[in-house]
């Protein structure tokens, strides 16, 4: 099965067990927009939870807040969005489709990648065990070509996107004889500027109605309580404020199903330092956030660190955390080193000082920032393409399994009655009762038992408990893993703490750095 089935695939499974729907599907949907379905919303809420939690409760100088979603338009202004939020686009003229320009030639480069790749593997093939991979690359002519043709097209664009040059992302455009995927032609527009941030009003139209914007990104409504949250909460520096928010973009290359989304979820931490001390933190939070990825166990090289080439204007550092999707490596969160950038701007456009008075120097400054910001939606696909796995077992039959990691998955533990008569459902609401304050439990009793623990494997439960006849005599149930199959019988009186054991939230952070 090639990587693009699987996330059709994907999709399908994610849409068939409640978990993502198109938005107001009734209507044909609404491009790039999605609602969490039942089983959705729970691995959304679990994720978010893995996230505040290991922000805000292990780290005694982490605090979180809620800021509104509306700001005073002044915000954007001072924060560069107004100005500079923009996507370089084209348009093919025979298509009438839109892109972004630096999308096209980056999938450009991706294909360049792809053909060294596969000169390599041919390469691993012909040579087996005594292939040098960095000896290759170095000298055979092929990929040299590949890559030199490659390395200039990339710094001409990173060139291009620093300096604004979009004459220039066009012509690369067509020196590389991109084409439009859908019309096949070249029949490119000029490439021209496009503010991503939606606009609405805000008041009646008698009271003079002003422009405002839905928020592009949640940090700003932390820059804009800097000053509030450090003096009520008495922090000191270094110290950082967290938030989980809506976002809005007005995305023109909507795509790959819930990565790029034009209403989505972020959360983000901005951590306050003394200036001159931001690269250290910034190295500290590269490896503090990979480790929270990587505790999750879907595999440490299923990630990377991306470093910028063009940084925005406010960063003096910047890295992405991407994920191997199975649409490629992509970025699931970014890293970046913000210097003073914001809290000065925000000063200069509010006229209100944002300063902090350090009491180990005597000194006020305003702090440098580093942030930490990581899309929801994009974590859920990482979760879901991760654990989506097709299993041939040995009785010949299949399964589909969401293997999610316990702690985040959205039902911890299905109780399961072997037959619906003989007293066994009574035990099974008895055991619901034990374990729902704490836990998310589902009840089934219909369909044969297999038939039940294939429909908990699809949705990624990870525990199964079986009452059956025997429980009725000594009170034990058998307990079955979703990712072994494996089964044991246990006493009822022990399923609090086996659930617990697996399903915690400590068995991840136990992991983090
Ligand atoms: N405050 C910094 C900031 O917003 P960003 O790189 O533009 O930085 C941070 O966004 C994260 O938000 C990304 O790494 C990604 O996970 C998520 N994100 C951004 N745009 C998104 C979109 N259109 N749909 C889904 N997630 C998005």
């Amino acid at each position: 099965m090639t990587q693009e089935e699987l996330f059709k695939k994907l999709i399908a499974h994610s849409k068939e067990y409640g978990f993502i729907f198109p938005s107001s599907e009734i209507y044909d949907g609404l491009s790039a927009v999605y609602d969490y379905g039942q089983m959705g919303v729970e691995l959304k809420n679990n994720i978010k939870k893995y996230w505040w939690d290991s922000m805000t409760r292990l780290h005694e100088n982490i605090v979180g807040i809620d800021a509104a979603i509306f700001m005073h338009p002044k915000t954007w202004e001072a924060s560069g969005h107004v100005s500079a939020f923009n996507d370089p686009l084209i348009d093919n003229r025979d298509s009438k489709k839109r892109y972004r320009a630096d999308v096209l030639i980056e999938d450009w480069l991706a294909k360049q990648d792809e053909k060294i790749g596969k000169e390599v593997e041919k390469a691993r093939k012909r040579f087996g065990e005594s292939f040098d991979e960095q000896m290759f690359r170095q000298t055979n002519p092929r990929v040299q070509e590949h890559q030199a043709k490659r390395d200039q097209i990339h710094e001409r664009m990173t060139k291009a996107l620093n300096d604004n040059d979009l004459t220039e992302l066009r012509q690369i455009i067509l020196d590389c004889e991109i084409a439009c995927p859908i019309s096949g032609t070249r029949n490119w527009t000029e490439v021209r500027q496009f503010n991503l941030m939606f606009e609405t009003k805000i008041g009646s139209v008698a009271e003079g109605a002003n422009t405002i914007y839905l928020r592009p990104e949640t940090a700003q409504g932390i820059f804009v309580n800097f000053l509030n949250v450090q003096k009520t909460g008495r922090m000191k520096i270094p110290f950082g404020i967290a938030q989980i928010g809506k976002a809005f973009r007005n995305e023109i290359v909507a795509r790959q199903f819930i990565f790029r989304m034009r209403e989505f979820e972020q959360m983000e931490m901005q951590f306050f330092v003394r200036p001159g001390e931001e690269l250290n933190w910034f190295k500290q939070w590269k490896a503090t956030r990979m480790s929270w990825h990587r505790a999750l166990g879907f595999g440490d090289d299923k990630y990377r660190f991306h470093d910028h080439d063009k940084l925005a204007h406010y960063a003096n550092a910047a890295t992405d955390i991407e994920f191997e999707f199975p649409f490629g490596f992509k970025e699931v969160e970014g890293i970046h080193s913000r210097t003073d950038f914001d809290l000065s701007q925000h000063q200069k456009f509010s006229g209100r000082k944002m300063q902090y008075f350090d009491p180990e120097t005597g000194e006020s400054y305003v702090p440098y920032v580093i942030e930490t910001s990581i899309g929801v939606d994009r974590m859920v696909l990482q979760v879901l393409s991760a654990a989506f796995t097709e299993e041939k077992l040995e009785n010949g039959e299949e399964r589909v399994v969401l293997r999610i990691p316990a702690p985040i998955a959205p039902v911890k533990v299905a109780v399961l009655p072997l037959v619906k008569k003989d007293g066994l459902p009574e035990i099974a609401r008895e055991i619901i009762a034990s374990l729902k304050f704490d836990h998310n439990v589902q009840y089934d009793e219909k369909d044969s038992i297999g038939k039940r623990y294939r429909r908990q494997d699809a949705i990624g439960t990870p525990l199964c408990v079986t009452v059956d006849h025997q429980t009725l005599e000594d009170r034990t149930v058998t307990v079955r893993h979703r990712d072994t199959m494996e089964q044991h019988r246990v006493a009822i009186a022990e399923l609090p703490s086996i659930v617990e054991n697996e399903v915690s939230l400590r068995t991840l952070f136990a992991k983090l750095v």
